[in-house]
């Protein structure tokens, strides 16, 4: 069998991840790595010749899947209506991109016979797609609660520690846990975008408003554990949703989650809950997540290619 032929988008802390795993192994043929300076160095001995910022070179290589992992969400917006107009497979990391229009990315796809996922948008390494389609396909949802930025919980956790800002902020980007610009965590728009995916997957749509708490080195944090909690509540058909710092968690999966760790709790509108917790951010952990959404798209072109 000929190996897939995967063009990658970004080449920063997660697709240096998936370029490290993808080089090395015989199912994967790498036909180019979209990046902004292809003469920069990297952190994985990969042929120069690879690179380019060039996107119509990168898709005249007619790549059977994209993975995309660039730090802009405009431009990764762009770039897989490109690959999926062009009948490529595509697989996301960028929560700014793929919640710009989850619906729409989705019927591009089955429009042109492929397939989109990007569950390394949502909680890096925890499954909280998979848990809130779980929890749907059980039944109505009411709502979920979410800790769903890693870089935010990191820093929290350490400046109850007593860490100054600035140190904790800087270990948050030297983990790879934070944004290229870091604003975009601080100020709740990162967890922002999560909720409106997990929404489009409890509720088939996203929140119209979403007010934000934003973390700076003013923001006054008690004694007690603060979390930042991205929550969206169905009331009476009105989606009700927020980014909050919240310093009087009741709920124990919450205050006990330290690091870059992300949990959500999904309630369903007959008493039941679903919970799932894990690695929110960091190179290896959002990489097997992506790696989990390749091999998910892979077995479905291989039935979709049976049945023709
Ligand atoms: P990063 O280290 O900052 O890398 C970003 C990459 O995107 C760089 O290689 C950059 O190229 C490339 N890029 C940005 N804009 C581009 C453009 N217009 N055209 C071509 N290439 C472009 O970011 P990251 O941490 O790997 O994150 C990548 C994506 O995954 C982001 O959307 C992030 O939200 C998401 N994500 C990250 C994590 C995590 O833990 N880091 C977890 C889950 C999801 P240059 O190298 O040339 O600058
Ligand atoms: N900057 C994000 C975070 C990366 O800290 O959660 C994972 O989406």
């Amino acid at each position: 069998e000929a190996p897939l032929r995967v063009a990658l988008a970004g080449c920063g802390v997660v697709g240096g991840g998936l370029l490290n795993r993808l080089l090395p192994d015989k199912r994967y043929e790498v036909v180019g790595v979209l990046v902004r300076n292809p003469a920069k160095k990297r952190d994985v001995a990969a042929p120069a010749d690879l690179f380019t910022n060039d996107v119509e070179a990168l898709l005249a290589k007619k790549p059977d899947l994209l993975l995309e992992a660039m730090s802009e969400g405009e431009a990764g917006h762009a770039l897989i209506r490109r690959a999926l107009e062009a009948g490529c497979d595509v697989v996301s990391a960028n929560k700014q991109a793929v919640a710009r229009d989850p619906a729409g990315l989705q019927a591009l796809a089955a429009a042109n016979g492929c397939r989109v996922a990007w569950s390394a948008s949502v909680g890096g390494g925890a499954p909280m797609i998979e848990t809130l389609r779980a929890a749907r396909a059980a039944g109505p949802v009411a709502g979920f609660e979410a800790v769903l930025n890693g870089t935010v919980n990191f820093m929290l956790q350490r400046l109850g520690e007593g860490a100054a800002f600035a140190d904790a902020l800087s270990d948050a980007r030297v983990a790879g846990f934070a944004e290229e610009d870091p604003s975009s965590d601080l100020e709740g728009h990162d967890a922002a975008a999560k909720v409106k995916l997990l929404s489009f997957e409890a509720f088939g749509r996203a929140p119209a408003d979403l007010p934000r708490d934003e973390l700076s080195a003013e923001t006054p944090l008690g004694d007690r554990p603060v979390r930042q909690i991205g929550a969206c509540h169905d009331r009476g058909g009105r989606l009700e949703a927020s980014v909050r710092l919240d310093g009087d968690l009741k709920d124990a999966l919450f205050q006990s989650l330290n690091g870059e760790r992300n949990a959500l709790k999904v309630y369903g509108q007959d008493g039941r809950v679903w919970t799932c917790k894990g690695r929110g951010a960091g190179r290896w952990a959002t990489t097997e997540s992506v790696l989990a959404d390749v091999a998910d798209v892979v077995r479905a072109r291989r039935a979709a290619a049976e049945l023709v």
